[in-house]
């Protein structure tokens, strides 16, 4: 077996990880959560004061570490993550390696969650593999021909950042943007545009009875109401579902996958998102390319973060 290391740095949390893969594939770990909200150099010493103790004790190969963007996966620099205070150009590859001594890899998360899905969640075995995290932002992991795309700063895959329509929630600084119509942050500003016309137009709902409930919607509330049969909210998943339909048939033309994984809101209401996505699709996409695609939610649930940091001390 092979023991292998891993922080999943998040806005609020980071993971500290020990992962061993087993002989028949199977990864197992133990973790510890800290929170994000301190400086950089502050959060570090807290990561530390867990990994020392760890790392002399299971001595692992590699550390991988997963972080939202934007940062350079070739220099190993967080730059200035928009959901990460206080940290900007922390160079911590460099960090890692100096203190103990065995590899280090930096990935942004979609790309981590990405590596993570192809070597133990839904998209084993597969060559070509787009994932998508739908989470408070919007970005893509891309692999193929068996490898991660990178470019040539590590940006590859910011598809949060493509302009679907000129109208639209804002996301990634534009309105309109793949991540305005499709980030678990895009579904919510959605959520309170529908429903104000909703109020507007004097038709009130369980969810929204008034125009201060509007402030706290959020994806997941957004999803709860639609499973209770609220009209407004199962409209505002078909409309981002059929964003998503967009997006992915400009994915499907310029990359020929063979399959897409969607994490986040998307796999949570894959029942509600799926045949709204598949409608778009098969009007947009080349048809020759999307028949050999499959299109399926992400197989690892709410470990996907643990996941995708381990596996990129593998990749
Ligand atoms: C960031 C990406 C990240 C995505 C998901 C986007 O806003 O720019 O780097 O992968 O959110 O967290
Ligand atoms: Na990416």
């Amino acid at each position: 077996s092979m023991q292998i290391a891993g922080l999943d740095i998040g806005g609020t949390k980071c993971a500290v990880l020990m992962g061993q893969i087993q002989e028949d594939g199977e990864l197992r770990m133990i973790r510890k959560e800290i929170f994000t909200t301190e400086a950089a150099g502050q959060s570090l010493e807290t990561i530390y004061g867990i990994l020392d103790p760890w790392m002399s004790t299971y001595h692992p190969e590699a550390i991988g570490i997963s972080c939202g963007g934007p940062l350079n996966s070739r220099t190993g620099v967080i730059l200035n993550p928009p959901n990460l205070y206080g940290w900007e150009n922390v160079p911590i590859v460099e960090e890692l390696q100096a203190r103990y001594g065995v590899p280090a890899r930096l990935e942004n998360d979609a790309n981590a969650c990405a590596v993570a899905e192809w070597k133990f969640g839904a998209a084993k075995g597969a060559e070509n593999v787009i994932f998508l995290t739908c989470g408070t932002g919007l970005g893509a992991g891309i692999i193929i021909n068996g490898h991660l795309i990178s470019g040539t700063s590590g940006m590859a895959g910011e598809v949060g950042h493509i302009r679907l329509s000129n109208y639209g929630p804002a996301g990634y600084g534009k309105v309109g943007s793949f991540e305005g119509f499709c980030s678990g942050g895009g579904i919510a500003q959605l959520g309170r545009l529908r429903y104000l016309e909703g109020l507007q137009q004097g038709r009130k709902s369980q969810r929204v009875q008034d125009i201060k409930d509007l402030d706290s919607l959020t994806a997941k509330s957004i999803a709860q109401a639609a499973r209770a049969g609220d009209e407004t909210a199962r409209a505002v998943l078909e409309e981002s579902a059929a964003w998503m339909g967009r997006g992915l048939a400009i994915l499907v033309d310029l990359l020929n996958p063979q399959i897409l994984v969607l994490g986040s809101v998307y796999a949570r209401c894959w029942d509600m998102m799926f045949p709204g996505i598949m409608r778009e699709l098969a009007k947009e996409a080349l048809p020759q390319s999307l028949a050999d695609c499959s299109i399926v939610p992400a197989g690892l649930g709410d470990e996907i973060g643990d996941y995708a940091a381990l596996s990129l001390a593998i990749l």
